[in-house]
């Protein structure tokens, strides 16, 4: 018994680095296992579960933008019969209604772009307004229709509209898409106005949301899942 034992132990001593060498081996094997596993697993980006959790519901098809914008087009032109006009797009949003326009316009048209940044990447205006890049060309004497993609609070237009005032244009119009007009905070008016909407955040047709939806072809309300929405706020 005394023997067998001290053959056991001196078996296990013995044994002991060899029994450690597998046992480190077999752990190696086993994390990288793991490893390559974890690897292509697809990995959820908080994007991805951001885009998950929104949803877009068509409140404005690609027809009806279409018909509606031959139809301010139309009114336009007969309001500056054979004037030459100068469309301005305010950049980003406004894009292909200005690109819609411009083509339903009979007559000489020109256009020029301005970008203004007051959103961010929420769907609250930040209440702030800024200029990011100016026209190319003097709009001095010229037939100005703004285009913008829609009318919220109306900060946007009115810091536009008294830049536009100073540098002394033949007329100065406002065209925009959509018109929000519960949600104004200051008392601007557009002169051509595709739909009225009610208080709901809109995406597609040059509309965003952090910079995505614009490609959609239609207008569509966004919802955002409950947590997202609250962090979003
Ligand atoms: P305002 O200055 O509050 O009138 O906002 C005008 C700008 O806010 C628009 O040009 C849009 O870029 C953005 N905006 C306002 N409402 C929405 C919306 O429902 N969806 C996407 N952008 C919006
Ligand atoms: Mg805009």
């Amino acid at each position: 018994m005394f023997r067998l034992g001290l053959g056991s132990a001196l078996l296990a001593l013995s044994l002991t680095p060899r029994l450690r060498y597998i046992l480190r081996s077999t752990l190696r094997a086993s994390r990288m296992k793991k490893a390559k596993l974890a690897a292509k697993k697809p990995v959820t980006s908080s994007k991805e579960r951001a885009t998950r959790s929104e949803s877009v519901k068509i409140l404005i098809s690609r027809d009806r933008i279409r018909r509606r914008i031959r139809e301010v087009a139309r009114q336009i032109r007969k309001d500056f019969a054979d004037e030459p006009l100068h469309l301005v797009g305010v950049l980003k949003g406004a894009v292909f209604f200005l690109a819609d326009l411009a083509r339903e316009i009979p007559g000489e048209v020109s256009f020029d772009f301005i970008a203004v940044s007051s959103y961010g990447k929420n769907t609250h205006s930040s209440g702030q307004v800024r200029l990011t890049r100016d026209l190319d060309s003097s709009i001095e004497g010229k037939n100005v229709i703004v285009v913008e993609d829609i009318l919220d609070t109306g900060m946007t237009l009115q810091y536009l509209l008294r830049i536009f005032e100073q540098r002394n244009p033949k007329a100065l119009r406002v065209a925009v898409l959509l018109d929000k007009p519960s949600r104004r905070l200051v008392p601007v008016r557009a002169d051509y106005i595709g739909f009225s909407i009610p208080n709901e955040f809109v995406v597609g047709y040059g509309l965003d949301y952090a910079e995505r939806y614009r490609n959609l072809l239609d207008v569509g309300v966004l919802t955002l899942a409950d947590a997202l929405s609250a962090s979003a706020k």
